[in-house]
């Protein structure tokens, strides 16, 4: 299996171990592409809006490229990010707002109809669903079909100072999710993707989108007709 690990830090912390004991619990052999933020994109959005019109007037479109490409190649993407302030780390937030012209409301990209997902963060005591839902919610409207979220609560700084029982609960929780993730199953796409799909086609048709690209985009897609991308190859 192809997958795209994109980390929302650069240290090895929590967060990277716990998304690594993910990924190698997955049976079989597996193409790994790893990307550490903001060492590989160490820029924010400066809403220029210029992607609307084109991706590549975007003026970090080389590093952010870099990421979609791969992402756009992997059969999964898991996500790693510290719990800060509730939140995920504002390196991933940054990536996540670099990438918004892929939502279903803009031009999402068909492969990610046909993914699976993986969001996981570390907090030091608090609920990490503040971190971890912004982005499985992000990669819902991307059109990711299956997603899991995973959260730990390490009451620790760093990787080497949690205590042996949490490492041997988390070791196992990953364990179990690895076991589905292998699963030669393809995604399901649900009723509410295929809603929303629906709707945008709708929005599309009737010229509401942000920029005439848009449409054209859908168009060519053969969205506006009865193609979907869920049962593209
Ligand atoms: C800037 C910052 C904000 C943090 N915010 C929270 C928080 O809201 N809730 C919490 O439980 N821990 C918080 N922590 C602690 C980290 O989430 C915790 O140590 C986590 O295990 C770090 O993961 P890492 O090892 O992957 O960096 C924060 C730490 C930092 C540095």
């Amino acid at each position: 299996m192809k997958i795209a690990i994109i980390h929302g830090q650069n240290h090895k912390g929590s967060s990277y171990h716990i998304g690594r004991l993910v990924v190698d619990q997955i049976p079989g052999e597996h193409e790994i592409k790893e990307f550490f933020l903001p060492r590989d994109l160490n820029h924010f959005c400066v809403g220029c809006y210029r992607c609307i019109e084109n991706d590549a007037d975007c003026p970090w479109y080389e590093q952010k490229n870099a990421i979609i490409s791969a992402m756009e190649a992997a059969d999964l993407l898991v996500f790693t990010t510290p719990t800060y302030c509730m939140a995920p780390s504002a390196a991933l937030k940054s990536l996540l707002d670099l990438t918004f012209t892929m939502w279903m409301s803009h031009r999402p990209r068909g492969s990610m109809f046909r993914k699976k997902a993986v969001v996981v963060s570390a907090s030091a005591g608090s609920s990490t669903a503040g971190a971890t839902k912004g982005v499985a919610q992000n990669l819902f409207y991307w059109g990711v079909p299956e997603i899991y979220r995973y959260g730990a609560r390490v009451q620790a700084k760093n990787w080497d100072s949690v205590k042996p029982k949490i490492k041997d609960k988390i070791t196992k929780d990953t364990a179990k999710l690895a076991r589905k993730l292998g699963k030669n199953k393809p995604p399901r796409v649900g009723i509410k993707t295929r809603f929303i799909f629906r709707m945008m086609v709708g929005m599309q048709k009737a010229n509401w989108s942000a920029s005439p690209i848009e449409k054209e985009y859908w168009q060519n897609q053969g969205w506006l007709g009865k193609v979907r991308p869920w049962k593209q190859a």
